[in-house]
């Protein structure tokens, strides 16, 4: 018994046949399903039942990819690729895509990740790892980490609880020279208030990170993983599939009125089972870190009771998760029940959970499911007055294509704006040589905890707007715009400011007196010059006069030089338009021939390629190890 070996072979999970057709709109409300890339058709009902939309009108930024690949899912078939420069790319679930997101509603989002055996680029690191992170709201979520030409249908999930009427998903480089992100589909999903799962996140303030959603003990010829519509919720139910001699089912219902979770039916008419003990081993954890896990049973033998009865206990690195050792010895015929637990990782960076019969007990230990997750607390969200302002900067200087939150996650904010690290106030707005125009928003006097403003080398017009409130300014560099009017006065009364840069624009008037008293007492560094309308003092301006002006000052000259830029830049524009136009049509042209003789492939799919599509959620975490005896290994990377 002790030498026996379980070989639990999973993942390899063929999809049954997944084709697509509509069976009208059955969904739960508040499903919102988007399927990135796509185009067309923009709206479709999948064979679940749930309907998915494109996200062309969702997103700006990105470029959408076909796959080559015969996938059998339509999300699947395309995806978005964010190539460009800025920290985060982010699509946004909003109230008024389903009703339900509100503040303090939870919610399952979920990922679908496949680069397919033709991705568009290859990944910068030598091992052939696809590398970049995902981000919800303002906290990290998952450093994917996915292989070159992979065709595994990768699905990673989160629960997190909204803290406005949107909830923000972003996808960012894992540093400057990072691998663009890409990503299939996404899933929004709500869940109720009452699972043990959501209150904990309400009692703690975090966020539980989808490590794995397992159901053990599946007979080989079971699904491969159960989703909605058996569970009601829609978390993905991977099966781990056992030989005969360890697994035990049942057909008959199982009562599961007393679990919160609300796990579905199916999972619980499974159930592993093997020797006096089994251990799981939950490995590639940061050291010390808290883990939430939640498991399932269901007494499906009729024999327990009659002629034995089943006690046993679960420990976690020897810390026993069962208060009393007959803790599943009540558990009634075809009932449901389940553990929730936290704990911690060890220093070896993994937690052994131990099922161990007692002594007196007839039957051995049993598991019919399992969840994982990580822990994180997550962050509150930039306040709403801030949001506004830099909303209002965004639309005044053409900006607006940076999304989610502007400070957070740490080191995934705006690249042109400093937040202080922990209540996310923004202390510098470093948008020197931005190519932006427009005006100076009168809305930055909101930022109050503002220190340093560079706006420098753009073509902002306009008039200098009422910094005064500003206390905390000290560097402010408007040079090399094209701002008018005078200089006002209010910039004076900014006691803390240090610097200030305004040469090179086209400001006019008298320099107020106290600016240029500070100028010589050393107190500021005060630039002004290549203004031709401004002057020093009152005798001055009515000397000078706007025709005075030398014709080929410096500002006319880089004025001149900036118009014949943008004349070039147009030019090359309209090129680059008509040439994207005629690639695009060429591009749709071949595709659509592509999609025909896809969609005619499907209907016929050898078992072979249904292999190809293999699901799971977490590198490696799905993958149980042909171990030694009674040994089920867990890895999440
Ligand atoms: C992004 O990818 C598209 C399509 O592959 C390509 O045309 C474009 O030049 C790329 N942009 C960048 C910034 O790499
Ligand atoms: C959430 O937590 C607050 C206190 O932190 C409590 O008053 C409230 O009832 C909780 N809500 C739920 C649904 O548990
Ligand atoms: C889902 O439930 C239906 C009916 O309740 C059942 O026939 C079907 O086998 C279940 N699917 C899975 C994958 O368990
Ligand atoms: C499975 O259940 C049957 C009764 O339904 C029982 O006879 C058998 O011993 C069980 N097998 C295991 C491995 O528990
Ligand atoms: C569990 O995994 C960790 C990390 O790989 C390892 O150090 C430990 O020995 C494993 N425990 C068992 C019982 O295999
Ligand atoms: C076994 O007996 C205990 C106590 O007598 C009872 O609480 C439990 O529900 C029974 N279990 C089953 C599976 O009948
Ligand atoms: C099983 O053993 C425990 C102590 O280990 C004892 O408390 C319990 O009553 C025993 N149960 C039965 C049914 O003998
Ligand atoms: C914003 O998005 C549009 C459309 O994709 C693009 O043409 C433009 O260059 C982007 N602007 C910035 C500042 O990234
Ligand atoms: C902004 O933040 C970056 C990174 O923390 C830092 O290197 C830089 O000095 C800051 N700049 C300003 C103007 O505060
Ligand atoms: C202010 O802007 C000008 C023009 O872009 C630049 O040359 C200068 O270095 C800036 N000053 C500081 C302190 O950054
Ligand atoms: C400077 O401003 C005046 C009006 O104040 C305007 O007539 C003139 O064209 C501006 N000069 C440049 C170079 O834009
Ligand atoms: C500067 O602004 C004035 C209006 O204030 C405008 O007439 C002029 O064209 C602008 N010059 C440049 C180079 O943008």
């Amino acid at each position: 018994m002790a030498s026996e070996s379980i070989s639990i072979l999973l993942i390899v999970v063929s999809l049954q046949l997944m084709l697509l057709w509509p069976i009208g709109s059955s969904q739960s409300p508040g499903f919102t399903s988007i399927d990135c890339g796509s185009s067309y058709p923009s709206v479709y009902t999948d064979y679940e039942g749930i309907q998915w939309i494109s996200d062309s009108n969702l997103i700006s930024e990105g470029t959408s990819v076909h796959l080559s690949d015969n996938v059998l899912n339509q999300a699947l078939a395309t995806m978005r690729v964010f190539n460009g420069t800025q920290s985060k790319y982010c699509y946004s679930f909003t109230n008024s895509m389903n009703g339900y997101i509100v503040p303090k509603a939870f919610f399952l989002v979920r990922a679908s990740i496949m680069p397919g055996t033709n991705p568009p680029y290859r990944p910068r690191n030598s091992d052939g790892m696809f590398r970049f992170k995902m981000i919800v709201d303002g906290d990290e979520w998952r450093d994917v980490q996915i292989s070159y030409g992979d065709t595994t249908w990768w699905t990673f999930d989160v629960y997190v609880r909204a803290q406005r009427d949107r909830i923000d998903v972003c996808f960012s480089r894992d540093g400057p020279d990072g691998d663009a992100p890409f990503v299939s589909g996404l899933e929004l999903r709500p869940l109720p208030p009452t699972l043990s799962s959501t209150i904990f996140m309400n009692g703690s303030g975090k966020i539980l990170i989808g490590r794995g959603h397992s159901s053990y003990g599946v007979p080989s010829s079971g699904p491969s993983h159960v989703r909605y519509p058996n569970d009601t919720l829609d978390r993905y139910w991977i099966s781990y599939r056992t030989s005969d001699s360890y697994l035990n089912s049942t057909e008959r219902t199982i009562n599961t009125l007393n679990v919160r979770e609300h796990p579905p039916e199916t999972i619980l008419q499974t159930t592993f089972t093997v020797g006096p003990y089994f251990t799981l081993n939950w490995t590639g954890l940061e050291a010390g870190s808290e883990q939430y896990v939640q498991f399932y049973f269901a007494e499906i033998n009729p024999l327990v009771n009659r002629s034995g009865i089943r006690v046993f206990s679960i420990s976690a690195n020897s810390r026993s998760l069962t208060t009393r050792l007959d803790v599943f010895g009540e558990v009634a015929a075809n009932t449901a029940y389940s553990l929730p637990a936290l704990v911690d990782a060890d220093e070896t960076r993994s937690i052994l959970f131990v099922f161990t019969a007692v002594a007196n007990s007839t039957f051995p230990p049993f598991l019919a499911a399992a969840e994982f997750f990580n822990t994180r607390l997550s962050n509150t969200l930039t306040s709403s007055a801030t949001v506004d302002v830099i909303e209002a900067t965004k639309n005044t200087l053409g900006l607006s294509n940076y999304t989610g939150d502007p400070c957070l996650p740490a080191g995934y904010g705006y690249n042109w704006l400093n937040c202080s690290e922990y209540n996310s106030e923004i202390t510098a707005i470093l948008l020197s040589n931005y190519q932006t125009g427009g005006k100076i928003p009168t809305e930055l006097s909101q930022l109050t905890t503002l220190i340093q403003i560079f706006l420098d080398g753009n073509s902002l017009q306009g008039e200098i707007p009422d910094l005064s409130s500003l206390e905390k300014l000290s560097t402010l560099n408007l040079s090399n715009n094209n701002l008018s009017g005078s200089i006002p006065e209010s910039l004076a009364t900014l006691n803390n400011l240090k610097a200030l840069y305004l040469q090179d624009n086209n400001l006019s008037g008298e320099i107020p007196s106290r600016l240029l008293q500070r100028k010589n007492a050393s107190l500021l560094t005060f630039e002004f010059s290549g203004n031709p309308g401004l002057c020093e003092s009152k005798s001055k301006c009515a000397a000078s006069s706007p025709q005075s002006q030398s014709p080929d000052s410096n500002p006319k000259k880089s004025n001149i030089g900036l118009i014949v830029a943008i004349i070039v830049g147009c030019f090359i524009l309209v090129l680059s338009t008509a040439a994207a136009g005629i690639c695009l049509q060429w591009y749709c042209r071949r595709h659509a021939s592509n999609l025909q003789n896809r969609s005619t492939k499907a209907n016929e799919v050898s078992p072979v390629e249904q292999r190809h599509i293999q699901m799971q959620e977490v590198v490696n975490f799905n993958s149980f190890h042909q171990t030694k005896s009674k040994l089920l290994q867990i890895t999440s990377v």
